[in-house]
């Protein structure tokens, strides 16, 4: 069943439904201002921390679901409605959301009168441009009170839910003309404040919430809606609001428009107020002024639409497969972008107040944007080298407002480090600029123990080379990838954490996966030498990686899997042995992407395991059989019942290193299987099983052994986006950035024909057309740039600015 469909051509998602089975939103906003928008017009905004400058409310996890957002009530004789249903919940007579590339267009019409709200955040602008437009369809005249209403937070997220205390006595704010301004803590530490305005001067107001739902009143009935209008209140303490009421006259035939705004303004601190207690608007004037017409609004827009034009039009596929392509030059990369915005911050899963960036969500979150936007992937790439340890280890998490690693959680994760260098390794394949790797990065955010890029790689790399347990193979530490395998942290009280309570590291347990990454990013931490001409070093490398494949075909590889782990004890997890949790996803998608057993047979053995034991209808299971009973000696993986997130739940993220491995192998058909189980587009017919937004991916499917299986659940912050990506631009359709050239190398279904691509890569722009007619999965029989044949699959880099033709025949 489908709650919408996609429009390809306006590149949107039309949901035709308010009842979606969950809320279903976009993301306003890839600067500093940033808008989450639902189907129904809820959501929040916050400038740059969802945390820490949270500008307005949400209450996550509530019932309704979704109870705040940027509403417009709509009076009309006795009957009150919203255009996007919610709160009030009037049945519309008519209703449809678009979800466009950085705006959503959300439209209702009941009683003759229909209601279109427009919301973008404009690109280089710090504010949330909502447009209304009436339009009176009726043959009578109509008078309309309408009332657009949000409620502010007190700026930081976590106190704003916890210090009542405090804030109930801390709320100001100030009315001036059309706008309300939100100045809570102006007057003491805070240089900044919120403004919401609307290009017309209100019939009334409300800024204290109690006045306008009433004390006991709710969203879904506001007292000044219900009853007799706004009362002109100012918020003192308690919920600051801004509410209003405009009355609108309407004949037949007219329509009205009315631009509201919600902007953030920041003064210098001598500059902060125009008289005693009263704030400079001077910005906020200014800012007003810039959006007062609806060419301002219009211009806005395609500002905004030039704009994804721009990002987008680095990667395009034309294959004759909608699904494919939709995915492909639109949501994917999308969803890639929103992931770098956000790294796993905020979403509808994710609260904004949890945690801060990862660094590894980060360092892999880059390998889906860096083609798009690879000036704002240095820049990452630095900001995250910026907290890693001078011993090569890394804070595990980072505020983005500060840019310090969290001391909280802290570091020991012992994947981490080598995910830098897979980053790092991605940027030079784009870009070739070389010359971050001579930029001067803090360790530990001391700028007295500033290094270049270069040392921190090689860092990384040493420190998994040194911490090394009783088979070869790299300690845990307190968990790799999937932070939920604890094998040193042994934790039996509610409410501690798994990963850093107790030991939390030791010197027995392993990880075989993190043995694949050793030996994936170390190759390529090998190539970044070699092209530096560092050939001793090299070669060093090179022997640790050979050792460290041995280690891993040896005490890793179980027979027909590679297994995933040693335990504090020495005992193998993973592995035929096991009661439970036999096999595991990872370690097969990372030590065959690593090449590992390619050439002597384990690696084919070991996906072959993976199709019989793990697969099911909605996608790969990350562990068979599940756990039943909570074990000490594996932590959190153990604690999720059987089904559900690391417990053999279809963890989407790493269904992608599968689809790469079989690509690997030359499986052309299988990838693209694989690949498709999962894609949002191509699963979008069971949106009432998958229940997520059928445009993007979630970071989990409820697996088999789950009652809600085939259930999706935290949708958008996942680091699946980007992987995907990897998996089908560059595994499948075969389009590789390398150090010195572009790899053309498609390994794909046999009954693909071809496809064409368009890509942008170091300022060239390359239009490749790959021939299958031959209907092989795999192999390029001859490559034409410009009509001349180049020997190999390899393009060298074009000059700058040059279009370039080229040809593919597989066979
Ligand atoms: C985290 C990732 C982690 C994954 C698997 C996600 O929630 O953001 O860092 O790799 O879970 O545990």
């Amino acid at each position: 069943m489908q709650y919408g469909h996609f429009d390809d051509a306006r590149r949107e998602y039309v949901i035709t439904t308010p009842r979606t089975p969950l809320p279903w939103i976009n993301y306003l906003g890839s600067e500093a201002f940033f808008t989450l928008l639902s189907n129904t017009a809820g959501g929040y905004s916050f400038y740059k921390d969802a945390r820490l400058r949270r500008i307005t409310r949400y209450r996550y996890n509530a019932s309704p679901l979704d109870g705040e957002g940027f509403r417009v009530y709509i009076r009309d004789g006795e009957t009150v409605w919203n255009p996007g249903w919610q709160p009030v919940q009037t049945e519309l007579d008519r209703y449809v959301c678009r979800h466009g590339l950085g705006y959503s267009v959300i439209e209702g019409a009941k009683n003759g009168v229909t209601a279109t709200q427009e919301f973008l955040v404009s690109h280089g602008d710090d504010c949330l441009l909502m447009r209304l437009t009436l339009r009176n369809d009726s043959a009578e005249e109509k008078r309309l009170d309408v009332f657009p209403y949000i409620e502010f937070c007190l700026w930081d997220a976590m106190d704003d839910s916890s210090n009542f205390q405090r804030n109930f006595s801390t709320g100001e704010v100030e009315v001036c003309g059309a706008a309300i301004y939100h100045k809570t803590e102006y007057r003491e530490r805070r240089d900044h404040y919120a403004v919401f305005w609307c290009d017309r001067a209100p019939d009334g107001f409300d800024t204290a919430r109690e006045a306008f739902l009433g004390a006991y009143g709710s969203p879904a009935r506001p007292a000044a809606v219900f009853g007799d209008g706004c009362t002109g209140s100012l918020a003192h303490g308690w919920q600051p609001v801004a509410a209003q009421q405009h009355t609108l006259t309407l004949a037949p035939g007219a329509s009205v428009r009315l631009l509201f705004g919600l902007g953030y303004i920041e003064n210098p601190r001598a500059e902060k107020w125009e008289r005693p207690g009263v704030v400079n608007k001077t910005k906020a004037e200014a800012m007003m002024a810039r959006y007062a017409t609806h060419a301002a609004f219009d211009a806005a827009m395609e500002a905004l639409r030039a704009h994804w034009d721009s990002l987008l039009s680095a990667y395009q596929v034309r294959s004759g497969a909608e699904k494919l392509d939709r995915m492909v030059n639109i949501w994917n990369q999308y969803q890639c972008m929103v992931t770098f915005n956000m790294s796993r911050s905020a979403s509808y899963f994710e609260s904004g107040m949890g945690r801060g960036m990862g660094f590894r969500d980060s360092c892999q979150d880059l390998l889906g944007f860096v083609h798009m936007i690879p000036e704002r992937a240095r820049e990452r790439i630095l900001d995250i080298a910026a907290t890693q340890f001078p011993d090569g280890s890394a804070y595990h998490q980072y505020q983005p407002l500060t840019k310090k690693g969290n001391l909280a959680v802290g570091s020991g994760f012992n994947d981490d480090p080598l995910w830098l260098i897979a980053g790092t390794d991605a940027y030079l394949r784009e870009t070739g600029d070389w010359s971050i790797l001579d930029e001067r990065v803090d360790f530990d955010n001391d700028p007295s123990l500033a290094r270049p890029l270069l040392e921190h790689l090689r860092r990384s790399f040493d420190y998994t080379r040194t911490h090394l347990g009783p088979h070869g193979l790299p300690l845990i530490g307190r968990a790799d990838w999937n932070d939920c395998l604890n094998l040193n942290c042994f934790s039996s009280e509610p409410g501690e954490s798994f990963q850093t309570t107790g030991p939390s590291e030791g010197p027995v347990a392993e990880s075989v996966f993190i043995g694949g990454m050793f030996v994936k990013y170390g190759r390529a931490w090998v190539d970044i030498l070699r092209h530096l001409g560092q050939t001793g070093e090299a070669g060093a490398a090179e022997t640790d990686i050979a050792a460290m494949e041995k280690a891993v075909l040896t005490a890793g590889w179980d027979g027909a899997w590679f297994r995933r782990a040693y335990d504090a004890e020495g005992r193998v997890v993973g592995g035929a042995e096991c009661d439970e949790g036999q096999i595991f996803i990872e370690p097969q998608g990372m030590c065959v992407m690593a090449g590992i057993g390619a050439e002597t047979g384990e690696a084919a053995t070991a996906l072959q395991s993976v199709e019989a034991r793990l697969d099911t209808r909605y996608g790969i299971v990350l562990l068979q059989p599940a756990y039943t009973r909570y074990r000490l000696e594996l932590g959190e993986i153990s604690s999720y019942p059987p089904g559900y997130k690391e417990n053999a739940g279809i963890f989407c993220h790493n269904n992608p290193w599968i689809v790469c491995a079989e690509a690997e192998l030359g499986h052309g058909d299988r990838a693209f299987a694989v690949y498709r189980r999962t894609a949002p587009a191509y699963i979008e017919d069971i949106s009432d099983v998958h229940r997520t937004e059928p445009y993007v991916y979630s970071q989990m499917i409820a697996g088999r052994d789950a009652p809600s299986f085939g259930e999706a659940k935290n949708s958008w912050l996942t680091g699946t986006a980007a992987w995907t990506f990897l998996s089908i631009s560059q595994a499948i359709l075969g389009v590789k950035p390398e150090l010195d050239g572009l790899r053309i190398d498609p390994c794909i279904p046999a009954d693909c024909k071809g496809f064409e691509i368009t890509r942008r890569w170091r300022g060239a722009t390359y239009h490749i057309t790959v021939d299958n007619a031959a209907g092989v999965e795999r192999g390029v029989a001859a490559i034409t740039v410009d009509g001349a044949p180049v020997p190999g699959s390899l393009i060298p880099p074009a000059a700058p600015g040059k279009c370039v033709e080229v040809t593919a025949v597989m066979g």
